[in-house]
């Protein structure tokens, strides 16, 4: 036991001084080495795992949300209404036609393989601004229900859910511009009732 003094100048410190403990300080105890290898393995697990997790397209974690459902629907402009024709069919349309689009047989006409919404854009407009009340033939099948008119929703509303009802559930007729829509409002304005059956509307007019 020879420790210096403070001062470190004193060849032989006293005896009593080499009795002396040292005084204390703080010292820093280090982590135990468990828990640095543990937090260690922690931090390598955590850069593993987000390295090891796929993000973006793949859907199978999180919310299951895919970049392209999260992606604004596309802004069409120019012919095509801007309108969602869905949206339009699922509030106005769809108590009657049914989401599938096939009707309820013998009460309400399948709108799914009609010959009325993928033939002539004319009549079918005729029938969504108009209405039909009497005896129409649809897929084979002889209904004679009462078809709203549809005259108070606007030409951009008419055309999207025109345009909807002809490219769903397999039908693949060609989107019908509000242009369209509002020429044939104009063609039969003067017509206050709905047309009566099949007949009159391919009669025209
Ligand atoms: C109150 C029930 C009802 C609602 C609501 C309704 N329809 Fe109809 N719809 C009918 C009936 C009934 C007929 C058949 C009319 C007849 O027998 O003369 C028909 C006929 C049709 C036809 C021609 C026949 C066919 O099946 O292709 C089309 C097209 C049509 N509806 C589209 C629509 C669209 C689009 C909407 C929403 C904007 C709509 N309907 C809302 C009852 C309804």
């Amino acid at each position: 036991m020879n420790k210096p003094n403070r001062k470190g100048t004193q060849k032989e410190p006293s005896a009593q001084r080499q009795r002396e403990n040292a005084d204390p300080d703080e010292g820093v105890r280090p982590l135990p080495w468990f828990l640095t290898m543990f937090l260690g393995a922690m931090a390598m697990w955590g850069a593993f795992y987000i390295y090891s997790t796929p993000s973006g397209e793949n859907s199978a974690y999180g919310d299951q949300r895919t970049v392209a459902t999260l992606r604004p629907p596309e802004q069409i402009t120019g012919a095509v209404s801007k309108v969602d024709g869905k949206q339009v069919y699922s509030s106005k349309c769809v108590a009657c036609h049914q989401a599938t689009g096939a009707g309820i047989s013998g009460v309400f006409p399948p709108l799914a393989a009609s010959e009325w919404v993928t033939g002539d854009p004319k009549l079918l407009i005729n029938i969504l601004l108009h209405g039909v009340v009497g005896e129409m033939e649809v897929a084979g099948t002889v209904y004679k229900g009462a078809m709203p008119a549809w005259k108070t929703l606007s030409d951009d509303e008419l055309a999207a859910v025109m345009s909807y009802i002809r490219s769903d559930w397999g039908n693949k007729a060609a989107a019908i511009a509000p242009a369209d829509v509002a020429a044939q409002r104009e063609a039969t304005k003067a017509r206050t009732e709905a047309f009566k059956g099949g007949a009159e509307l391919k009669s025209g007019s």
